[in-house]
């Protein structure tokens, strides 16, 4: 049972939203369209604090929790970035696009329930501060408040968002099991990082496409490309989650090894046969959750595997595929900050 502690305020009201920075996330990205993505940033931020609201004071408090705390409004951005390939951002993509945020949102309460996560968005997390049973069940609002919008965007866009949360549930389902027997790890690994998370980005990517009146096949392939984009996201997560510090990530270090969650360089140097890594596999086989000297030990020897170098590689080899499918939509502007978007996605501290 977790015992709830006190967290700050939130001002879920506040009129002037602070929009985060996009320059860190597209290197290069021309000026004018910086500018208009920056635009479009401020406008979702003010639906998404309209919409997070309560009648009941402290539902409001908790939902706008983690909203308030921060986040880098990646899936936001791309699904405005996408709409660049067509008409731009009307109403209908702004609302799709913070629906999207939502959904993510929800997902993140689920998640640090999930993984007894204390600190997300550099604040407390809503399971820490507030409890699992209200964690959950406000991540379940949010996800309602999510369809809601989206049932104004029409059936089709209904069925895309309960076809995404579907998948993205069965890859968190499927990311605290193991492989089953006779099925690759790694193999098995990489399809929970399509589902859990290259599902929503995805997603992301083809209501920017559709809502901005692009033609079918450019919406396909800006969905293929959102999906890679997100697995080269997930497994940049999973790196930060041994490299980053929790002063920049705003998550604490060390959590997949914790919770048991083996990344790439873990399924790596679980099969590696140099005795070198014979402590590592010792530590990595045991429960690290019970042991904070031992995990301490098994994330320091981690920090400094060649598995990590090598897992950046093969992020930055997924992320290459991810611009690769843009191929069909041509060189533009656009094309080119979507490219940016994938480079930026391996590079990133946060
Ligand atoms: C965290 O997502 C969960 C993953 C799918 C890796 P983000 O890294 O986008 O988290 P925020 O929104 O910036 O907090
Ligand atoms: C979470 O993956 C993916 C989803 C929320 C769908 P992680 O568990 O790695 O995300 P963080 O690191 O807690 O943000
Ligand atoms: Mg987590
Ligand atoms: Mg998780
Ligand atoms: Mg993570």
């Amino acid at each position: 049972m977790t015992t709830p502690v006190p967290v700050a305020a939130t001002a879920p009201h506040d009129p002037t939203p602070p929009v985060p920075p996009i320059a860190g996330q597209l290197p290069g990205c021309e000026a004018d369209l910086a500018g208009r993505l920056t635009e479009g940033l401020g406008r979702v931020e003010a639906f998404l604090r309209a919409r997070v609201d309560h009648e009941d004071p402290f539902i409001a408090e908790a939902s706008a929790h983690l909203l308030g705390a921060g986040g880098k409004r990646f899936r936001p951005l791309l699904c405005l970035l996408a709409a660049e390939v067509g008409d731009g951002a009307g109403e209908d993509v702004v609302a799709a696009a913070a629906a999207v945020e939502l959904t993510h949102l929800a997902s993140l309460y689920h998640d640090d329930v999930m993984d007894e996560a204390s600190l997300r968005r550099g604040a407390v997390s809503a399971n820490a501060a507030y409890g699992n049973s209200t964690a959950i069940l406000v991540g379940d609002l949010l996800f309602g408040t999510a369809s809601e919008i989206v049932a104004d965007l029409g059936p089709e866009a209904v069925k895309i968002q309960a076809r995404t949360f579907v998948t993205l549930c069965a890859g968190q389902i499927r990311d605290v099991r193991s492989a089953p027997a006779g099925v690759d790890p790694v193999e098995y690994y990489l399809g929970v990082l399509r589902d859990k998370t290259g599902s929503l980005i995805s997603t992301a990517a083809r209501y920017g496409a559709m809502f901005s009146g692009c033609a079918p096949e450019s919406i396909e392939v800006l969905a293929a490309y959102g999906e890679r984009l997100g697995m080269a996201f997930q497994l940049a997560d999973d790196l930060l989650d041994i490299t980053a510090t929790s002063g920049a990530s705003g998550k604490t270090p060390g959590t997949d090894l914790r919770e048991g969650v083996d990344t790439l360089p873990v399924l790596w140097a679980k099969r590696s046969t140099d005795p070198a890594d014979a402590r590592l596999q010792e530590l990595l086989a045991a429960d690290l959750a019970a042991d904070d000297e031992a995990h301490a030990e098994a994330l320091a020897l981690l920090r400094v595997h060649p598995a990590v170098a090598q897992a950046a590689e093969h992020t930055r080899g997924v992320a290459r595929e991810a611009a690769a499918l843009l191929a069909p939509l041509g060189s533009s502007p656009v094309t080119r900050a979507l490219i940016g978007l994938a480079t930026g996605v391996v590079d990133r501290h946060v």
